[in-house]
């Protein structure tokens, strides 16, 4: 019902050599990607590159981020009009790395979500507590306020649009991910936000990614859980072998749940 959705998000990684080597190597080892989606984000400099790799593929396209609105006075700032030219079909926002580093906002990420949205672009919306937060017993809460904020305004038919991933950002580059119970219990805990914000229809359509530290050897525990749909790998998909062992986990995982 859900088809899983694997993303590569190679963050500041990659120069045009380096990108073209990765992107061809997982187009060509990703002959047939049977049962998951799969889309490779690499940096705004090597967008074009891939774009052209993985042009003609079921390789999907997608940037780490971008501006909330279609043109402007916004230097060094790329618009969802500008990824469209390039072929990409979802663009990462509100990741973690972006509010800690460069302070975004719930208020920005809301605003992006909804332009990339208005050009037709799918967002993935990242959430996640920090260690602090676990620790304290407020990873609902940080959750919920991130994704009230981040969805405020849209109406059900863009969140249906919408993807959603669970970053816990003690769990991101550091080779601890959540276990398989962690994670599922905040994916369980977000499809139902979804079903208040939306309708139980629209939260079971909702495709809700987990990210932090999944690798090849964790893959298959993760994805075998029913609320989880898909990863958004970081450290693991710079290694196109690694990346598509992910991949195949992901699709097995589904299979195994009977989607
Ligand atoms: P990681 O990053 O896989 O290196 O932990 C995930 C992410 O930040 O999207």
């Amino acid at each position: 019902m859900r088809i899983p959705l694997v993303i590569g998000n190679w963050k500041m990684n990659g120069t045009l050599v380096e990108a073209r080597a990765l992107a061809t190597a997982v187009r060509d080892g990703l002959k047939r990607p049977r049962g998951t989606e799969v889309v490779l984000c690499p940096p705004f400099t090597a967008l074009a590159a891939v774009s052209e790799i993985v042009a003609g593929t079921p390789i999907g396209l997608g940037a780490q981020n971008c501006h909330a609105e279609a043109s402007g006075a916004h230097t060094g700032e790329v618009a969802p009009p500008m990824l469209v030219e390039l072929g990409c079909r979802l663009v990462l926002l509100g990741h973690s790395e972006r509010r800690k580093e460069l302070g975004e906002t719930d208020d920005q990420i809301n605003r992006k979500v909804a332009g990339v949205l208005a050009h037709g672009l799918t967002p993935v919306l990242c959430v996640g507590e920090s260690g602090e937060e676990r620790r304290q017993g407020l990873t609902f809460t940080t959750v919920e306020g991130q994704l009230r904020a981040g969805l405020a305004g849209l109406d059900g038919a863009s969140i249906a649009r919408t993807v959603l991933a669970y970053e816990p950002v003690w769990a991101i580059g550091t080779g601890v991910n959540a276990t398989p119970a962690q994670a599922a219990e905040v994916h369980g805990y977000v499809r139902g936000l979804v079903s208040e914000l939306t309708s139980k229809e629209i939260a079971q359509t909702v495709r809700i990614v987990y990210g932090g530290s999944v690798k090849a050897d964790n893959a298959d525990a993760l994805m075998g859980e029913a609320d989880i749909d898909g990863a958004l790998v970081g450290g693991a998909s710079l290694n196109a072998s690694g990346f598509i062992a992910i991949v195949r986990k992901a699709a097995r995982g589904a299979a195994s749940r009977g989607e």
